[in-house]
């Protein structure tokens, strides 16, 4: 099997989670930058990272590498010079996207969509002088889609190997307010250890629950679930490199390492004050598959208590993003922290919010925190040991 170049991309501040995940795919990396890993591998190593890597955003294929890009007319000879008709077939649809960042002295001025618009030209002309049909562009739902990262006038070309983005596994068939994306989700609870403590008979909370996204990938966690076993549709489906015997058999491997004898899972509890989050969380359970693992109530968290002498609460609590919206919620972080205190000793919670005002709210000094990016907002995700 040939050796490829991965690249794995993960939202801003799990770099360190996402690392751990691709050494045990198992996969030598490279490099890594903030925010994503360079790792090397073979198909196999494609599939079990698309499959595997619950942090990720998306994982891509490094086609090609060229130094010394300055111009657009040079972006266009490098595009149109690599064997396309090889990647992909004239009647998968394709889009391109390009960024572009600069660190150097020396700084050219680039166009995102005018360069990117060049890099299509040169695919369909590379198309046309074989003699092929021109493959047709689909921005909305491509077959194939084509990513130019151009940083200091060095251009890579990859290939996006998952397609639509990773944190869309695929249960999820209703949301609430604000849900909170899949992989980063996955992501907090690798980061407070819930791999570990799940097997060391410590039950699992989620007391502001909203649609049950942390639920179902504690659940994942706990009965090894891959991600990616979900998903109907990979970037790799149309790549003329796509081997489907091979990703079966890799896909059917991935599956048999799911543990579900329930008397080898924790405990799984979810609540929240609302009774149309707790309906929405149970279909989404359902359609995961671990509706009757994770037991859900209507109830505030004010009222809760442990239910185990020992226990994990990773949550995200309503957070505003206007200054009345916080002042609001002032009282909910304050009974937050008083409830963790009460009733909640020897437990370990993770708290992620976007305002560093409302974490103070909370009264309980963190043993650690991690800054990370939920989308477009800058969040904080802290871990409190309740004595
Ligand atoms: C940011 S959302 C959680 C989103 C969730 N992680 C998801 O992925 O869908 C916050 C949730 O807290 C709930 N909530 C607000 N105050 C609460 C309280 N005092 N007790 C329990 N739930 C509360 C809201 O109903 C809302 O569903």
């Amino acid at each position: 099997m040939s050796k490829l170049t991965l690249f794995a991309i993960c939202p801003g501040g799990l770099d360190e989670v996402l690392k751990r995940e691709v050494e045990k795919l198992p996969a030598k990396i490279s490099a890594t930058y903030p925010g994503g890993i360079e790792f090397e591998g073979d198909l196999r190593t494609a599939y079990l990272a698309n499959l595997k890597l619950r942090s990720a955003s998306r994982v891509l294929l490094l086609l090609e590498r060229f130094k010394k890009i300055f111009k657009p007319e040079e972006l266009y000879d490098a595009i149109a010079g690599l064997p396309w008709e090889k990647v992909f077939t004239p009647e998968s649809t394709f889009a391109i996207y390009l960024t572009a960042s600069e660190t150097k002295e020396r700084r050219i001025p680039v166009n995102p969509q005018f360069w990117a618009l060049k890099a299509k030209d040169a695919i369909v002309d590379r198309f046309r002088n074989k003699g092929l049909e021109r493959p047709s562009v689909n921005r909305d739902e491509p077959d194939i889609t084509i990513r130019l990262h151009l940083h200091d006038q060095i251009l890579k070309v990859y290939l996006d190997l998952s397609g639509p983005s990773l944190h869309e596994r695929g249960y999820r068939s209703q949301t609430m307010e604000a849900p909170i994306k899949e992989n980063l989700a996955a992501g907090l609870l690798l980061l407070s250890g819930w791999q570990y403590f799940c097997n060391e008979g410590f039950s699992f909370l989620d007391p502001f629950c909203g649609s049950g996204t942390l639920l179902i990938e504690a659940a994942m966690i706990a009965t090894r679930t891959a991600p990616g076993l979900y998903r109907k549709r990979f970037g790799f489906f149309a790549w003329l490199g796509h081997d489907p015997e091979l990703f079966q058999r890799i896909f059917e491997e991935v599956r048999s390492e799911r543990v579900l004898e329930p008397h080898k899972l924790p405990t799984l509890c979810g609540s929240d004050k609302s009774a149309e989050a707790v309906a929405v969380a149970r279909s989404n359970l359902e359609n995961a598959g671990f509706k009757d693992l994770v037991k859900l109530s209507t109830c505030s968290f004010e009222s809760t208590k442990a239910n185990q002498p020992k226990g994990l609460i990773v949550t995200n609590p309503p957070y505003g993003v206007r200054l009345n919206e916080i002042e609001t919620l002032i009282p909910v972080y304050r009974d937050l922290g008083s409830t963790l205190k009460h009733n909640y000793k020897n437990w370990t919670a993770g708290v992620i919010t976007s305002e560093k005002k409302l974490l103070h709210s909370i009264g309980l000094k963190s043993e650690k925190h991690f800054d990370l990016r939920n989308g477009a907002l800058e969040s904080r995700f802290s871990i409190f040991r309740i004595y």
